[in-house]
């Protein structure tokens, strides 16, 4: 890994100083700092889940990554794992049609290889984060349905094609069902029909044979309407003959709506079905004001979803949305909810980030 570091000129900008992946450039950021949170961590995450045979990762904000030097240490320190929070999203990739500019998710990449991380690329279809010309487009009627099918094979092909052989999982479509389990009103479903969903993994497996293509989706983490319509699609496809690889479980928890039931049966249906799953957004927040009641609860929530993934063979990675709560995107998004990352605003970790760690120790179960 040092290695890579002093030869990947493309990196260099974003290269972290001094130690890398030990902790002791922790210390001298936040000397005798207060709270549960200790100044070295100890063994990093990403060394116990390699030790799990799991891959733990992180959303990262490259905003973040370029401004910020202990959130960059902490990235390249604690995991394995990285996913662009948004830099491979529509509106980033091809800004105006048929222009794509790859340079902030070429960044993430490069960071990532510098510091032997495996990236997860989000997301190549979604009904958010869409540029203005598309959605302008489809509003003004100037561009029509067999436009916009064109449209979407040439932004997945593109994509797929540029990060070839550089990520390990794509999350091929998001949040295409609604909670009832009916397929999710989108402009997608309202020009293309459903059909779009297995157009999207036949484009994405021609540009790339290799990479694991998943679904993706929130509120699916237990056995329920929308995680059996996803179930129910997979078969599906499998027996047309297209291919999916894999159920992605966002797991955006809430300590006040309680912990998702059958989470491992869950997980064992899409297993059984051939499919790996990966938990690949979590975050659990709580009501504000924080208090250690709350960061207990929240604890556990994070360990039972990394406990379900532990003890399913299927489960190839587990990945937070964020580790710091300054860059989180929950109190933007649910009024009076906060607090939801394994790092407070001063880089101090919670007792969640000890209970995940505490659960890799233990290992595939
Ligand atoms: C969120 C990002 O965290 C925010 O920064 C952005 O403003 C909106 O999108 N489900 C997903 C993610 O699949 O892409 C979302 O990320 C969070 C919910």
């Amino acid at each position: 890994m040092l290695k890579h570091l002093r030869t990947t000129a493309t990196a260099a900008a974003l290269v972290v100083s001094g130690t890398l992946l030990i902790g002791a450039g922790t210390a001298a950021a936040h000397p005798g700092k207060p709270g549960h949170g200790k100044p070295d961590p100890g063994t990093p995450l990403r060394v116990a889940a390699d030790r799990a045979h799991v891959k733990f990762g992180t959303a990262v904000n490259t905003t973040a990554l370029a401004d910020d030097a202990t959130y960059r240490r902490i990235t390249a320190q604690q995991f394995s794992s990285v996913t662009a929070e948004n830099v491979m999203k529509w509106e980033t990739l091809q800004p105006q049609r048929g222009v794509y500019d790859f340079t902030e998710a070429d960044r993430l990449v490069a960071f990532a290889r510098a510091h032997g991380q495996s990236v997860r690329g989000h997301t190549l279809l979604w009904h958010n984060q869409l540029p203005a010309w598309l959605t302008e487009g489809l509003a003004d009627g100037s561009i029509d349905a067999a436009e916009l099918r064109g449209i979407l094979r040439d932004h997945i092909t593109t994509v797929v094609r540029h990060f070839k052989g550089k990520l390990y999982q794509w999350d091929v479509v998001n949040e295409v069902f609604e909670e009832d389990g009916s397929y999710r009103n989108s402009i997608w479903l309202e020009k293309l029909g459903p059909g779009y969903i297995a157009d999207a993994f036949r484009w994405a497996r021609e540009a790339d044979p290799n990479v694991k293509l998943f679904f993706n989706d929130y509120n699916v983490e237990g056995v329920n309407a929308k995680s059996t319509a996803y179930y129910g699609l997979a078969k599906q496809l499998k027996a047309r003959g297209v291919r999916v690889d894999g159920f992605g479980i966002q797991g955006h928890l809430s300590t006040q709506y309680g912990f998702p039931g059958d989470v491992g049966a869950n997980l064992k249906r899409f297993a059984d079905l051939g499919l790996q799953t990966a938990f690949t957004e979590v975050d659990v927040r709580v009501p504000l004001p924080a208090d250690p009641a709350k960061l207990a609860t929240q604890a556990d929530y994070y360990r039972g979803l990394l406990s379900a993934c532990l003890g399913s063979r299927s489960c190839t990675s587990f990945t937070v949305w964020g580790f710091a709560d300054q860059y989180s995107w929950v109190p933007g998004v649910f009024d009076g909810e906060g607090a939801a990352c394994l790092y407070d605003e001063s880089y101090r970790t919670k007792p969640a980030f000890d209970a995940l760690r505490a659960e890799l120790r233990q290992g595939r179960h």
